[in-house]
């Protein structure tokens, strides 16, 4: 098949992890014979800098034309006091794009789970799935600002919150079936209104168990009971904050990735981190959040589930291996685990063609 895939390696170690994926896309696309054409913007922080501007017209127009749009990583102590922030950038692509959903899987590889100050017997069997709304909420009320108070609004319209909360059920529904809502209904109205929203979905969705968590308690149930989740929905704010905590689950926040889909096939796909100003440019930043990003955006948008599950297959056999970089306690470079994964990928896609040539 062919597809535009639209690159914005931003700031930091972006342009690092991205290239590792861009490395893997274009080995999927030789191993698989399909065309995926590249090219690339810039975004936030570089942006700033290049135009004065965080999101410039061009990077817009070509990320609204693009099958996909894979992004790095946008920030930096550089523009901490710039008058337009970098951030900005990313959160204006987002609500141009409508990608309100945003889907953050977390798996624990038995190898990267020793990373984690969690007990291995709580990290047994995690596989969850996020769906953190992503357009709406605080990141995009209205602000306020005076020599001695601020004000950010939180508003979501009961629209916002069932297109979000019916992705949570529909991906529940082809998983375990478990879908958990988080809210802080005890005191915010925004919440009585999504937990008021998603009782009332889930009467088209009898298949999928519903059950409502407050916020603050599943900030410590999701480390002392992981395994009991499957698909969490929740506003843009606590899923921000929930999913960091998540990663810690996996070992590293340098190993989860991101899809955010709208309505379309088209969509934004970036690991969970940051730009990392304490790593970058050091050749020492985990791709693999990236390399998964990219798993993604072959599965939703480009609809190539093999393709996406051969991306992923190398990333299992890569944590089993001895290479790891440093947040996972390894002392491999990015660019030695990325050579090291792409072998893992072309060596698994040898292995069935071998074995077809014995058995004839
Ligand atoms: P961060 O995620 O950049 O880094 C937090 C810690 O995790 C750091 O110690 C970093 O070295 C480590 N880390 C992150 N990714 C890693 C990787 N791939 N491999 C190894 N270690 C990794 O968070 P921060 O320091 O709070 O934020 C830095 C900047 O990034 C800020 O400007 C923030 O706004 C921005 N940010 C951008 C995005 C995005 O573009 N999607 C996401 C989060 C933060
Ligand atoms: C993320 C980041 C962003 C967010 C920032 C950089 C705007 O933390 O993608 O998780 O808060 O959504
Ligand atoms: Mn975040």
């Amino acid at each position: 098949m062919k597809a535009t895939i639209a690159l914005l390696p931003g700031d930091g170690i972006g342009p690092e992890v991205t290239t590792a994926a861009v490395k893997m896309l274009q080995a999927v696309a030789s191993t698989y014979q399909h065309e995926f054409s590249f090219a690339e913007y810039e975004i936030g922080g570089c942006a700033i800098d290049l135009t004065g501007q965080a999101l410039p017209g061009r990077t817009k127009v070509a990320c609204e034309s693009a099958d996909a749009v894979l992004l790095g990583a946008v920030g930096g102590p550089q523009w901490a006091n710039s008058k337009m922030r970098p951030e900005q950038g990313l959160l204006e692509l987002r609500a141009t794009m409508q990608v309100f959903a945003n889907l953050r899987p977390v798996r624990v590889h038995p190898r990267t789970s020793e990373q984690s100050p969690i007990k291995a017997e709580y990290l047994n069997g995690v596989d969850l799935v996020f769906v953190r709304e992503l357009t709406g909420g605080s990141y995009f009320g209205a602000r306020t600002r005076s020599a001695d108070s601020a004000s950010d609004v939180c508003r979501y319209s009961t629209e916002e919150i069932e297109r979000v909360v019916r992705r949570g059920f529909e991906l529940a529904r082809g998983r375990r079936g478990h879908l958990t809502s988080i809210d802080k209904a005890n005191v915010l109205e925004t919440s009585r209104l999504w937990r008021e929203t998603t009782i009332r979905l889930s009467a088209e969705y009898p298949d999928v168990t519903l059950e409502h968590q407050l916020v603050d308690s599943m900030a410590m149930l999701l480390l002392t009971r992981p395994s009991h989740y499957d698909v969490l929905v929740t506003e843009n704010l606590f899923g921000d904050i929930l999913t960091d905590e998540a990663s810690v689950l996996a070992g590293s926040l340098g190993l989860l990735p991101s899809a955010s889909l709208g309505h379309g096939t088209r969509g934004l796909y970036e690991p969970i981190h940051g730009s990392a100003p304490d790593i970058a440019g050091k050749n020492k930043a985990n791709p693999i959040g990236s390399v998964l990003s990219a798993a993604l955006l072959l599965r939703y948008s480009l609809g190539l589930e093999a393709e996406a599950c051969a991306v992923e297959s190398a990333v299992d056999a890569l944590l089993d291996s001895e290479e790891l970089t440093a947040d996972l306690g390894g002392n491999a470079s990015t660019t030695g685990i990325t050579e090291k994964l792409l072998e893992l990928f072309h060596q698994r896609q040898q292995k069935p063609k071998q074995e077809k040539l014995a058995a004839a």
